[in-house]
């Protein structure tokens, strides 16, 4: 078999109560349960599958059951799936807390994500794909050195660099064609990156730039293209020789935003295939696929199938 597109990422299950408050320490309160698959990887390669690219996953899991669910989840997406079972850690898992406002408190444990090696992505995989697409939510070495890897055998890649933290190894960026962060990882990379010569970047900061001195900040990460996602602001677009935003796709109601970038990320890796590299486009089309995802609730079980996002984008822009 051969994929288009393979996701080296995170597999997680999320387990999820909500409740009218948060319960103090020793307290027990009354809620309501459901759980699900998240991860950004494996949220992203579920987006990009459904949006109509044929799509490999790669990443670790526990000999557990919910490493089950994972491989019973990709076999129903129609995905691809790699993943090296681990016995040394369970697979990974969120416990969420969410109360009647909708502040959430989460306790998550990577577990098997962190056990992903350089030897548990197959090279064949590798060499057939036309795009990889990373985050460092598993294990940021093998991203790295798989990232690396496949920029020297001229693959195109993605690195949506989330969830970042102030000791996120920058070298990663000199094996990125596309770099695809939200505005609070914009800034941490922008802080990190020395060319930037702004170490006290902030979100706040990036709202009072123009478009002239973001792309300029965007030029100075060193990466070809840099899309900005900014939530319900749309994004910003900046390659080697111009810039452009994008607004949001209007007219779908808003009702939950998580998963709204791996949504966009998947369908914008989907949508460069799709429409033959051309990243515009690609744009348009996954940010049609957000706005579905974000008119729905959960995150995995909100991605848009490739005939909902069709029948948008001939209406769109
Ligand atoms: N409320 C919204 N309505 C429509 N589209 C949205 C909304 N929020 C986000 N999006 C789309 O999803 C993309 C990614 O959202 P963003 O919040 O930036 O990512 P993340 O989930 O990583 O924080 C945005 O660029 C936009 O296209
Ligand atoms: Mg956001």
């Amino acid at each position: 078999m051969a994929a288009d597109i393979v996701v080296i990422g995170s597999y997680n299950q999320d387990f999820v109560w909500k409740a009218d408050r948060f319960p103090k320490p020793g307290e027990t309160i009354p809620g309501t349960f459901a759980t699900g698959p998240g991860g950004k990887g494996s949220n992203q390669a579920i987006a990009a599958a459904r949006s109509g690219a044929s799509t490999a996953f790669v990443g670790a899991v526990g000999n557990d059951t919910l490493g089950e669910n994972a491989q019973a989840l990709h076999k129903r997406e129609g995905i691809e799936s790699h993943l090296a079972i681990k016995t040394q850690a369970p697979t990974g898992s969120a416990a969420i807390i969410v109360d009647a406002t909708g502040q959430n408190q989460i306790i998550g444990d990577m577990g098997a994500n962190l056990e992903l090696q350089e030897a548990d992505v197959p090279e064949s995989l590798l060499r057939k794909a036309l795009i990889v697409l990373a985050q460092p939510e598993s294990n940021p070495a093998t991203i790295r050195a798989t990232l690396h890897k496949a920029h020297e055998l001229g693959k195109i890649t993605i690195l949506n660099p989330a969830p970042i933290a102030e000791n996120f190894d920058i070298s990663i960026l000199n094996a990125v064609d596309i770099l695809i962060p939200n505005e609070l990882e914009f800034a941490t990379l922008v802080r990190l990156t020395p060319a930037c010569r702004n170490p006290k970047f902030s979100t706040e900061d990036l709202f009072t730039l123009n478009d002239a001195a973001l792309h300029n900040l965007c030029r100075s990460l060193g990466v070809a293209t840099v899309i900005i996602t900014l939530g319900n602001q749309g994004c910003f677009l900046s390659e080697k020789n111009g810039h452009r935003r994008f607004s949001i796709y209007h007219g779908l109601p808003v009702v939950d935003t998580t998963g709204a970038g791996d949504a966009f990320i998947g369908a914008f890796s989907s949508g460069l295939i799709q429409f033959n590299n051309n990243i515009p486009k690609a744009i348009q089309f996954a940010s049609i696929a957000a706005a579905l995802a974000v008119s729905k609730s959960g995150a995995a079980a909100a991605m848009p199938k490739a005939e909902d996002i069709q029948k948008h984008l001939s209406l769109a822009f």
